[in-house]
């Protein structure tokens, strides 16, 4: 038996909104969103593109208590150097950033992101105090053919290579199956929660979030939170709107608080 683990939920804003756009919807969402009313029930983490990362870093410095973290959708594994286009942990501190996106299927299909570069950017995250969300998930082609399971394993063991026990408890996982990305087919709730229980079994390590990603939406929301193995989302489409992201959000601090089990 273990404890089911504090939800989160974080906004994958991908190449979405302005630093005005940003900064308006951070003072809407603290607006619906006192951190009392959800009596830090749930954590929050807004992943905006690099260009907004500054501007909802001073709006985090201004907000006590804290409702919400600040993620990045990527960064590289160098600590500097000549990597033009690049953005290093250190730059990404410097910004309070506490979490990074590493792996997210759009990085690996269009950005040549591989399961080395996956695991060389989780050491370096963790190096500088950054947890990582680490994104796997399946193909149409690969559940087609009956292959979801060798290939999230294999993800999940590669991706955490190398690393100490230690650093093995300060990651995220995500689920994320590629077919149910930006789709609207979301993943049937008993079968996210069979990967997702896998994942907790593959890493070895029944302390770790995992989340679920993949068209979830304020109307799938309850179905999946209700699932033991799933711990959070990682929200695309539906994150980019307050109201829908705050119905997220409520609806992960309603997750009953039990004991589940391990397996
Ligand atoms: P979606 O994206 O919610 O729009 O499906 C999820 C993700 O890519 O993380």
């Amino acid at each position: 038996m273990s404890h089911a683990k504090k939800p989160l939920m974080a906004a994958n804003w991908k190449m979405h909104k302005t630093r005005l756009d940003a900064r308006q919807f951070i003072s809407d969402l603290i607006t619906c969103v006192q951190p009392n009313a959800l009596d830090h029930k749930v954590d929050m983490v807004i992943c905006p593109p690099f260009t907004s990362l500054e501007i909802l870093s001073d709006s985090l410095l201004q907000t006590t208590p804290t409702a919400w973290s600040l993620g990045a959708q990527t960064m590289d594994y160098h600590d500097q150097g000549a990597y033009t286009g690049e953005v290093s942990a250190q730059m990404l501190t410097d910004l309070s950033v506490s979490f990074v996106i590493v792996g997210h299927s759009e990085r690996r299909a269009y950005y040549q992101e591989t399961d080395q570069t996956v695991n060389l950017k989780i050491k370096q995250a963790l190096a500088n105090r950054i947890t990582p969300i680490i994104c796997v998930g399946e193909s149409l082609e690969q559940r087609e053919s009956g292959q979801t399971d060798n290939c999230v394993q294999n993800q999940v063991q590669l991706a955490l290579e190398g690393l100490t026990p230690d650093q093995r408890e300060r990651v995220i996982f995500a689920y994320e199956p590629i077919w149910a990305i930006g789709t609207g087919k979301v993943c049937q709730a008993q079968e996210a929660n069979r990967v997702n229980g896998l994942i907790r079994q593959w890493a070895q390590n029944d302390a770790i979030r995992v989340l679920y990603g993949g068209s979830m939406k304020p109307d799938n929301v309850v179905e999946l939170m209700n699932q033991p193995h799933i711990d959070g989302g990682l929200v695309g489409g539906a994150s980019l709107e307050v109201s829908s992201f705050v119905a997220l959000v409520e609806a992960a601090a309603q997750k009953p608080s039990l004991a589940r089990c391990a397996s």
